[in-house]
């Protein structure tokens, strides 16, 4: 199985990469094939809403020759796409939004003359969080978001992991936080493959 982990954090050693490391080990530990896009510093334009990604259906596609082409190639390879981001604002950081819109009208031919299908339905969707403010205040819109996208889209979605950043000068990966992202990453392992769970985790 293939994961595709969009990281929407601008600082690579940040909290979110911190709380992500634990979830890819143990996925990876389960034989899943990870590869991370950071986004930040990437080519990824805002979607302009020319709707001529609605004309042909066959694939993703966009007038904007930018990184999203790769970025969206990536996405359909992977059953499992894992979206890390800090929140800002009550939502994902720019970049992360950028690419959502853009997934949004490439993926799904809903927008056209006549209505097309989704061509990335039935994929798996998860999210890793890190927030300044307790997660029900901090992340929730971000969550909710995060859900119609996946209803619209005809995506499957499997939770959240939300971590709190309670200052710079505070550890921010306790170890019962590392529990709970190891907790979270054999969670996506057993809705990923359920037959998992029945043969006992191996
Ligand atoms: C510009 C900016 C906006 C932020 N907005 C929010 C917010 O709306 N709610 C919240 O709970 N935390 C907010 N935070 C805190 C970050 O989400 C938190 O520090 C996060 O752990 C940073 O992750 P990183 O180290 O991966 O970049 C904000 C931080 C920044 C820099």
């Amino acid at each position: 199985m293939n994961c595709c982990v969009l990281t929407g954090s601008p600082r690579p050693q940040g909290n979110t990469a911190a709380l992500t490391a634990p979830v890819l080990r143990v996925l990876e530990g389960g034989g899943v094939r990870c590869r991370t896009i950071r986004l930040h510093g990437r080519d990824i334009r805002p979607c302009t809403a020319c709707r001529v990604c609605q004309r042909d259906w066959s694939g993703f596609c966009c007038v904007q020759k930018d990184d999203m082409g790769e970025i969206a190639e990536q996405v359909l390879e992977s059953e499992l796409l894992l979206l890390a981001t800090p929140i800002y604002s009550w939502y994902c950081t720019p970049p992360m939004k950028a690419a959502l819109d853009r997934l949004v009208y490439g993926l799904n031919k809903y927008y056209g003359g006549e209505k097309g299908p989704s061509l990335w339905a039935g994929k798996r969707v998860a999210l890793v969080t890190t927030c300044g403010y307790r997660p029900e205040k901090g992340a929730d819109l971000w969550e909710e978001g995060v859900r119609r996208y996946c209803k619209h889209s005809n995506l499957t979605y499997l939770g959240m992991l939300a971590g709190r950043h309670l200052g710079y000068d505070t550890v921010f990966l306790t170890p019962e936080l590392e529990l709970q992202a190891e907790a979270f990453g054999r969670m996506l392992l057993e809705r990923c493959d359920p037959s998992r769970a029945e043969r006992g985790g191996a």
